[in-house]
């Protein structure tokens, strides 16, 4: 039987109805499932993720090739890189530190099972239908499901409701075509199997600098191009230079105003021609990662079959509840307007199930955190003092470095700062800018602060413990002011 139909009395196909299809499982589209679960709605998820052992997925890209891996291989990076650089500093002597790529491999590989393995757990346990197989829409609210080879059932399913969380791709250079071996993505550059001597990561985004970090750190000489002038322009001008200062003090090669033109491969490496302002240059290297943005998954759906629109760029176009142009039809994460992050995504996911079951959701879109996991992370909320500056928006700022931080100068990170911006008249905190240890923790409570309208002054009337990094965000608040204490 084909899954989906069951036989009537009258031995008639009848095609399986849900209050809601989702299609994909990232981390949009399996929490978006899970809230409609918990709402009481009849819910089935078409997946059609393949994992690396050839079995359905559910996760999306977050799980098995993004946030997680590549956050595995950061912290493994990490301790190897510190275990080799700065434990002497702490009277560690370690002598003779390897690294072995494929142990490494496998315990990133590990953590990705259990957690894909988990969501089919929670998809059990909330009685959610899981579709293995490629979804597109054939009639109005009807989704056939293609399965994956061999595996999955051909399906034909209908519902009220249906939520589009089908992510992104990476995006393609037309000259350099990813064969994953020497030419690669974000994918490939999560699976090499021995740390390269070189690699020229193309594009000086998030991806290009976690994944250039994580090999930078194994060893591999890691030339970051970026075509731009500033290095990470929407970060905060000050966090950004500390960046790129840091970064460039841990070996990264980063080059900005360089253009890469043309690849060519040859036996043992691949030659990237770049148009720098000096000129042409040439650089040989073992991998190129090419790193230049993602973008969203929206062909093949036959999504004009229920007038849904995309806009130029292919993404979906939704109003800020995520509702497409056909009111029953939502669309949520990398697939819609907005930051492609895993959190944006989820958030989307929940509010949209809640609007489905008649309850009021949204989306605090200027409180969405931001943060990049190199060494020392960074993290942000809110607005930069550039973006400020251009919308005519008057403001003070308050700034406290981490080496009057004493929690911070025991850990040894000293070069790093926190950034808080407000309204020159209400006081209303607009933006929260860290370069520092534990940023990806500390941003939390100024996406907490922001969420609740807080000004500066309420932050730096709040008691933070000690000795904690988090007074470093205490102490920039009293700088909005000018009244910090350890400065
Ligand atoms: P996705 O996670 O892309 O999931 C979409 C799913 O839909 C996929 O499983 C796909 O198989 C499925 N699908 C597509 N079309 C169909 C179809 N027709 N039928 C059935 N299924 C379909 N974000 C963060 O917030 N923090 C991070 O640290 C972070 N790190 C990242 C690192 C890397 C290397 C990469 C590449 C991305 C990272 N991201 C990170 C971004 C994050 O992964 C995405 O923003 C997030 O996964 C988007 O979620 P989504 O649910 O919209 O889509
Ligand atoms: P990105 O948008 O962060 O950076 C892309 C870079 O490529 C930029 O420097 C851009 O100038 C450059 N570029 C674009 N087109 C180019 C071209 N034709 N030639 C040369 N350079 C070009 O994109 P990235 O790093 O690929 O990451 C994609 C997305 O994945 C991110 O925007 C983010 O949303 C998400 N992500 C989030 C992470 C996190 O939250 N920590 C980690 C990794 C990815």
């Amino acid at each position: 039987m084909i899954q989906g139909f069951h036989a009537s009395k009258h031995r008639e196909a009848v095609m399986e109805k849900y209050d809601v299809i989702v299609i994909g499982a990232g981390p949009g589209g399996y929490v978006a499932a899970i809230r409609c679960a918990q709402l009481g709605l009849k819910t089935a998820v078409v997946e059609s993720w393949i994992d690396e052992q050839g079995q359905p997925a559910l996760g999306g890209t977050c799980l098995n090739v993004g946030c997680i891996p590549s956050k595995a291989l950061l912290d493994s990076s990490h301790h190897f890189h510190q275990t080799r650089h700065d434990l002497a500093a702490h009277g560690i002597d370690v002598e003779n530190v390897t690294i072995d790529v494929s142990r490494m491999i496998a315990r990133k590989q590990d953590i990705v099972k259990t957690l894909t393995n988990g969501i089919a757990m929670l998809f059990v346990k909330h009685k959610i239908t899981w579709l293995k197989g490629r979804a597109r829409f054939a009639a109005d609210r009807t989704v056939e499901v293609i399965p994956n080879h061999h595996q999955g059932h051909a399906a034909s399913i209908q519902a009220d409701h249906i939520i589009i969380a089908t992510g992104s791709v990476p995006a393609e250079l037309p000259f350099a075509a990813v064969d994953q071996d020497r030419i690669v993505d974000s994918t490939g550059a999560l699976a090499f199997s021995r740390v390269p001597e070189s690699l020229v990561v193309i594009g000086g985004g998030v991806i290009g600098l976690e994944l250039g970090s994580v090999w930078s750190r194994l060893g591999a000489k890691v030339t970051v191009l970026i075509r731009g002038e500033t290095f990470l322009p929407r970060v905060e001008p000050s966090v950004a230079q500390a960046a790129l200062r840091t970064l460039t003090e841990q070996g990264l090669d980063i080059r900005t105003r360089a253009v890469p033109t043309a690849l060519k491969k040859t036996a043992r490496s691949v030659t990237v021609s770049c148009q720098t302002p000096e000129g042409q240059t040439d650089i040989e290297t073992e991998k190129v990662l090419v790193a230049i943005g993602r973008k969203p998954n929206s062909q093949d759906l036959n999504l004009g079959s229920q007038g849904v629109t995309l806009d130029e760029r292919g993404f979906i176009v939704v109003d800020q509840h995520c509702r497409t142009s056909n009111p029953r039809i939502f669309a949520i994460g990398d697939v819609v307007r907005g930051p492609m992050l895993a959190h944006k995504a989820s958030e989307e996911g929940i509010a949209v199930a809640e609007l489905i079951a008649g309850h009021a959701g949204h989306v605090n879109y200027r409180t969405i955190p931001w943060v990049i996991y190199t060494h020392p992370e960074i993290a942000w909320v809110g607005q930069t003092s550039t973006e400020l500056r251009q919308a005519g928006i008057p403001f003070k700022q308050g700034t406290f470095p981490f080496k009057a931080n004493g929690r911070a100068r025991s850990l040894g990170c000293i070069d790093d700062h926190v950034t808080i911006v407000s309204h020159e008249q209400t006081d209303e905190i607009l933006g929260v800018h860290i370069i520092g240890p534990c940023a990806s923790e500390l941003i939390a409570e100024a996406v907490l602060a922001m969420e609740y309208r807080a000004t500066a002054e309420d932050l730096a009337r709040t008691v933070h413990a000690h000795p904690t990094l988090s007074e470093a965000l205490h102490e920039a608040a009293l700088a909005v002011d000018k009244r910090p204490i350890h400065l």
